[in-house]
């Protein structure tokens, strides 16, 4: 294991939770019901599949022009912009910080494969923007999760083969496109959304090095 490749939301901060309550907010405006289940749905997906995905399941998808579109995309992300902009480190989801300190010390690389634009000032917020080797630009791929683009993407960055990666995820969409990238894939959250995954943890505390390489080790037993 060369490096270990990371998903922002939902596994190093939980702003999963901000991209709910900001999409709620557009969602009650416009009269579509939206609710957790539907939020699953939404999670790694960039902000304009994210609308799409909402208005069709609100039979809307005829409502809006393109430009009335651009203005519930940038009302989502003025609301949820306010939501970030209160982070402090202490915002880290807990055993984050110790395995990237783990990681470090193993000069193990580290890279972040976010489909968010805010990644970069969510990561500075944090300050752990510096930890990073590499940060893939959302904006330059072509195609997005579970399209495995931006992992590969990472990878080449990193100057590591896809092979000797790991990667942290815990959206569906993610895991897929961690295995479609030939990764070893570590899910966080409930074993039957992480399908695929390698490795399956309930939270990020469960999250130490000493797991990543003991489970990798069987990994690489098993493809053998
Ligand atoms: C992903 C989130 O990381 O980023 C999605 O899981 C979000 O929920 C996507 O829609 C795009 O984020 P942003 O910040 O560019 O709107
Ligand atoms: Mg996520």
């Amino acid at each position: 294991m060369k490096a270990v490749i990371f998903d922002l939301d939902g596994v190093i901060t939980d702003t999963a939770e901000y991209h709910f309550l900001a999409w709620k907010h557009i969602a009650e405006q416009i009269d579509i019901p939206f609710d957790r289940d539907m939020n699953e749905r939404l999670k790694g997906i960039s902000r304009e599949e994210s609308l799409e995905c909402i208005l069709i399941s609100g039979g809307a998808e005829t409502r809006y022009t393109n430009a009335e579109k651009q203005e519930l995309m940038l009302q989502k992300n003025h609301d949820y912009q306010t939501l970030i902009s209160k982070l402090t480190p202490e915002d880290l989801l807990p055993g984050i910080g110790r395995l990237l300190c783990q990681l470090k010390n193993e000069n193990i690389k580290i890279g972040l494969a976010s489909s968010s634009r805010n990644a970069p000032e969510i990561l500075k917020r944090l300050e752990i923007i510096d930890d990073f080797h590499a940060i893939v630009d959302p904006t330059a791929l072509v195609n997005g999760k579970p399209d495995p683009e931006i992992f590969l993407t990472a990878a080449t960055l990193l100057g590591v083969s896809t092979a000797d990666c790991a990667a942290i995820e815990d959206a569906e969409a993610g895991i897929s496109a961690i295995k479609s990238a030939g990764m070893f894939a570590v899910g966080v959250g409930q074993e039957e959304s992480m399908l695929g995954a390698d490795l399956v943890v309930r939270q990020t505390s469960d999250l130490t090095l000493e797991l990543l390489h003991g489970e990798w080790e069987q990994y690489r037993i098993k493809s053998v």
